[in-house]
């Protein structure tokens, strides 16, 4: 069968460096108009990926670290699972400016593709929806995730289907699994089915 172009699915994925990236966010998230268009795309990747993660996280009282939480749709879902501790990081100050005042404990401008400013094993588990996408965050990140997560704790996140190939998402993940976390879930996820774009959703335990 032949593989779906999945780049030409929605205009931000043409887009290559970070500064284009950023600029497109500087005008997308105006107005609210990042999460209109989420809900008019019935964006489900943070709701999946929230429901994945309860499936194997009772305590509600972890900390959790939200990489690339946008304008918070993920705090959103966490704040209904009734989790209360959450830090969000993302590069686009004016998506962290939408952000819902008070939902996270506290929220940085943080590029996800250089070294975290964060000592070691300091979150009980990381989220990471809809970065790890065309022109975004590339799967180095993974390492500083796993850096900055307890031994025990949860990696939890999506990667658009249409790189994960393309940018060696399945080769690190190969390579990780190996010594530095246990798989498990790994699925293919709704993610933008109205756009017809997937995404594959992974749960990795730290080893
Ligand atoms: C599709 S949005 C997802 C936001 C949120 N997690 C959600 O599910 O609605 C992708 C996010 O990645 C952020 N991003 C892109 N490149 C980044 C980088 N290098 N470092 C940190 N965040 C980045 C964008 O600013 C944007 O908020």
């Amino acid at each position: 069968m032949a593989q779906k172009d999945v780049g030409n699915k929605i205009p931000i994925y043409k887009l290559k460096s970070t500064d284009e990236v950023m600029k497109y966010y500087d005008e997308w998230g105006n107005e609210n108009k990042y999460n209109k268009d989420m809900v008019d795309w019935n964006y489900t990747g943070p709701k999946e990926t929230v429901e994945t993660f309860v499936k194997y996280e009772k305590n509600k009282d972890i900390l959790i670290f939200d990489a690339g939480c946008g304008t918070g749709l993920v705090g959103l879902e966490l704040k209904k699972h009734r989790f209360k501790n959450f830090h969000g990081a993302d590069l686009s100050q004016t998506l962290l400016d939408t952000v819902p005042k008070n939902l996270y404990q506290k929220l940085q401008k943080v590029d996800l593709n250089q070294n975290i400013e964060c000592e070691d094993n300091y979150y009980d588990a990381v989220m990471c929806v809809g970065t790890f996408t065309f022109g975004h965050v590339k799967p180095t990140a993974l390492d500083e995730f796993i850096r900055v997560t307890k031994p025990g704790g949860l990696i939890c996140f999506t990667i658009n289907e249409g790189i994960y190939e393309q940018y060696g998402f399945d080769k690190k993940i190969k390579m990780l699994s190996i010594k530095k976390w246990q798989e498990i879930e790994f699925y293919k996820s709704d993610y933008i089915a109205s756009k017809d774009v997937n995404a594959w959703l992974g749960l990795y335990r730290v080893k």
